[in-house]
């Protein structure tokens, strides 16, 4: 059907944020959203593929057995909004439950603009349902869509993939609170969570024998040669992933096998790495069922039903607005 895009209206300062995350005292960090350009949510894609990350088919697994489920316990008319719409593969199962009830609006928000085409292509076929993609940070996104929906209309928005895990668990909260600042009474929040499991079993899902995931952390120093003209050599810097079990989240470092420095001249700095020094590219929080409810309970929202996965621990919870 019908699709548009709003653009972005003013590009996020990479060289910026590169600056600060390495030049900070410390642990160096890098916002893990720098992750998905072209190559790393291509390389991601392949990651969800691989028999040691489960996340991806767990999460798109309970979206196709009870998306019906999920649905019928929203108030309608709605529309669908969708923060960080990756492959648009996992989203089909809760339009085409939709799109049975009504005719349904999806505006996928999305840094990425390949990721938002990549979604168009898989989601524009289905009867019923209008896409608009929204090329925006995830909270102007929803401020924007939310200020185009009619008097009577709810919001369903969908929030997958376990991506919340990215936040630091008191970040996550305050997060989701903005979100609930967005939503008024009886409006849906579809949260995906990613369960706790043994530390192996996590440690393979992000060290993986293939190397993937490695790529995948490693292409964010591709990036930044790329885009800033940095000269980083990427053989010497290894993918490390570690598990904290009393924070409990994965962390992915990059790791200097030497002491370096590295130019990037478009950010206008060089940057000295001591031996073993690591860069913080991304966390990668877990949670039992139970902190998903009381995550719901702290952000104003109810939660509605919760439904399991038992092949691959991974929760999907529906949070209606108080
Ligand atoms: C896309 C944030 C859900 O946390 O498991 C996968 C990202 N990083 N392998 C995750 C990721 C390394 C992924 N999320």
């Amino acid at each position: 059907m019908y699709t548009q895009t709003i653009p972005a209206d003013s590009q996020t300062d990479f060289a910026a944020d590169v600056r600060v995350g390495l030049s900070k005292p410390g642990q160096k960090e890098l916002p893990s959203k720098y992750l998905y350009d072209e190559v790393g949510s291509a390389l991601f894609e392949v990651i969800s593929a691989l028999p040691e990350y489960g996340l991806t088919r767990a999460d798109e697994r309970l979206l196709r057995r009870h998306a019906d489920a999920m649905v019928n316990r929203l108030s309608l008319p709605a529309l669908v909004t969708e923060l960080g719409s990756g492959s648009g593969k996992k989203t089909r199962w809760i339009l085409e439950a939709l799109s049975r009830r009504q005719a349904t609006a999806y505006y996928p928000i999305e840094i990425s603009p390949s990721a938002l085409a990549r979604c168009r292509q898989e989601l524009s076929q289905i009867n019923a349902v209008s896409i608009v993609g929204v090329e925006r940070p995830y909270l102007d996104g929803l401020l924007e869509v939310a200020a185009r929906r009619g008097p009577a209309e709810h919001l369903l928005v969908l929030f997958l993939g376990s991506t919340i895990g990215n936040f630091d668990r008191e970040p996550g909260l305050q997060f989701l609170k903005q979100i609930r600042g967005i939503l008024t009474p009886g409006d849906g929040l579809l949260l995906g969570t990613d369960l706790e499991k043994p530390s192996p079993q996590l440690i393979l899902a992000y060290d993986d024998p293939l190397g993937v995931t490695a790529a995948f952390n490693l292409n964010l120093l591709a990036r930044i040669n790329r885009e800033l003209d940095a000269n980083f050599i990427l053989a010497q810097f290894q993918h490390e992933a570690r598990y904290l079990a009393a924070h409990q989240r994965i962390e992915m470092h990059l790791r200097s096998r030497v002491p370096q420095t590295v130019a990037i001249p478009r950010a206008n700095f060089e940057v000295r790495f001591e031996a073993d020094e690591t860069i913080w590219t991304e966390s990668c929080h877990k949670y039992t069922t139970d902190d998903v409810l009381s995550m719901a309970g702290r952000c104003g929202f109810e939660c509605e039903g919760q439904w399991v996965d038992t092949e691959w621990p991974f929760a999907e919870s529906l949070f209606v607005a108080r």
